[in-house]
C-alpha cells in the first residue's frame, strides 16, 4: 500500500473504522477517503456504484456493518442479515468492478460453529451449527467471506478477510440494550457507583469464556494485513488468551471502583460457551497484540468518562440505536 494511495475506509465513524482511520493517519497515509453514512448509504447499490465510479479508491477497508450484542442480534435478525448482506455485496462488487487493488473485509469470530473446538482455527469455518442468537449476522458475514474468495478465484480480485475476536476501546457503543458485554459492564458499574447502588446484575451465568482485543491493536493488524497478506484463506485476529465473564466483570468493577456486589441473571442468554481464536497464522506472519486488557479497559473507561461529561457527543451515538 503506497503512502500516497487513495484509501477508502467504509464505516470510519464506527469503533473499528475510526481506529483504522487513526492508524492510517499515524502511519502517514494522507489520501484517505471517508464519507458519512448520511451522505452515502452503503445499503444502496446505486449509491455505492456511483461513489466507486467517481472516487476510484485504490484500497478499501470494509468496516461498515450493522453490529450489536446478543440482545440486538436476537431481536432484529432481519435487519442484521439484510443490512450486512447489502452493504458488503455492494461494496465488494463495486470495488472489484472499479479496479480497487486490494480490499480488506472484516468478519467476526461468530462465523465459527457454536461448539467448535477451542481455540478456533480458520479451517473450522462451516464445520458445524452456528450459535442461534446471532445466526443471521454470522450467515451474512460468511456470505461476505465466500464473496471475497469467489471474486479472488474467478477474477483474481485481491480481497482478504480478517476475523477479529470481541473488540473494545474508545468509540465503543455503551447503550445497555444494544452494546457488547465489555462496554455494557463499564457503564453498569459506573452508573451503580454514581447512584450508590449496592449491587450490579449481569446477564447470563458469568461462566462463558471470552477473548477481548483492543480496537487499536485490531487497526494495527488490519494495516499490517493490507501490507503483508494476500491469501484467499481467512485470518483470525485476536490475543490468543481468554477469561470468564465473571473474571472480566471483576476486572471492570475494580477499575471503575464499584464496591457493591455482583449478581448473575441466569435467565438471560449466555451465548457460545467459549470463544477463543487460534492466532497461530497471524503470529506466524509476525504480528502480535500489544495492549494488555486491564490497561485497555482503563483507557476505555477514561474515554467513557470524557464522553459522558460532554453529553452532546455521547448522545449522538445513542440516538441512532
Ligand atoms: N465491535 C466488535 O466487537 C467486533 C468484533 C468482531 C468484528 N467486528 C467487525 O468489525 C466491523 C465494524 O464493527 P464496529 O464495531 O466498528 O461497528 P460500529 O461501531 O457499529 O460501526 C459501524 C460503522 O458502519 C457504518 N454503517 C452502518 N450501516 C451503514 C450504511 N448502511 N451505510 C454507510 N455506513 C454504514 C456506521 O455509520 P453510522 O454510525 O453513521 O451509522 C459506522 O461507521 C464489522 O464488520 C464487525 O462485524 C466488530
Amino acid at each position: 500500500m503506497e503512502q500516497n494511495a487513495k484509501i477508502y475506509i467504509a464505516g470510519h465513524t464506527g469503533l473499528v473504522g475510526a481506529a483504522i482511520h487513526r492508524r492510517l493517519q499515524q502511519a502517514g497515509f494522507q489520501n484517505l477517503l471517508i464519507v458519512a453514512h448520511d451522505d452515502l448509504n452503503l445499503a444502496s447499490q446505486h449509491a455505492v456504484n456511483s461513489f466507486f465510479q467517481e472516487q476510484r479508491p485504490e484500497y478499501v477497508f470494509l468496516a461498515a456493518a450493522k453490529v450489536g450484542g446478543i440482545h440486538a442480534n436476537s431481536t432484529f435478525p432481519a435487519d442484521f442479515i439484510y443490512e450486512n448482506l447489502a452493504i458488503q455485496t455492494h461494496v465488494i462488487h463495486a470495488a472489484w468492478k472499479n479496479g480497487v487493488k486490494k480490499l480488506l473485509f472484516l468478519g467476526s469470530s461468530c462465523i465459527y460453529p457454536r461448539l467448535a473446538p477451542q481455540p478456533m482455527k480458520e479451517e473450522y469455518l462451516l464445520s458445524g451449527i452456528l450459535e442461534p442468537t446471532n445466526e443471521a449476522y454470522a450467515i451474512a458475514k460468511i456470505a461476505g467471506i465466500k464473496m471475497c474468495q469467489s471474486y479472488r478465484r474467478q477474477y483474481g480480485f485481491n480481497a482478504i478477510c480478517a476475523m477479529p475476536t470481541n473488540l473494545y476501546g474508545p468509540g465503543d457503543n455503551f447503550d445497555l440494550e444494544n452494546s457488547h458485554v465489555l462496554p455494557a459492564l463499564i457503564r453498569k458499574f459506573h452508573e451503580a457507583q454514581q447512584n450508590n447502588v449496592d449491587k450490579v446484575v449481569i446477564w447470563g451465568t458469568g461462566t462463558p469464556r471470552r477473548e477481548f482485543l483492543h480496537v487499536d491493536d485490531l487497526a494495527d493488524a488490519c494495516v499490517f494485513l493490507m501490507r503483508n497478506y494476500a491469501d484467499q484463506q481467512i485470518i483470525n485476529v485476536g490475543v490468543g488468551k481468554d477469561l470468564t465473564i465473571r473474571e472480566l466483570a471483576e476486572m471492570v468493577r475494580d477499575i471503575v471502583g464499584f464496591k457493591g456486589k455482583l449478581e448473575f441473571d441466569a435467565s438471560r442468554p449466555d451465548g457460545t460457551p467459549r470463544k477463543l481464536l487460534d492466532v497461530t497464522r497471524l503470529q506466524g506472519l509476525g504480528w502480535q497484540a500489544r495492549i494488555p486488557l486491564a490497561e485497555g479497559i482503563r483507557e476505555t473507561y477514561a474515554w467513557y468518562l470524557a464522553q459522558t461529561a460532554s453529553t452532546q457527543s455521547f448522545s449522538r451515538r445513542e440516538k441512532k440505536l
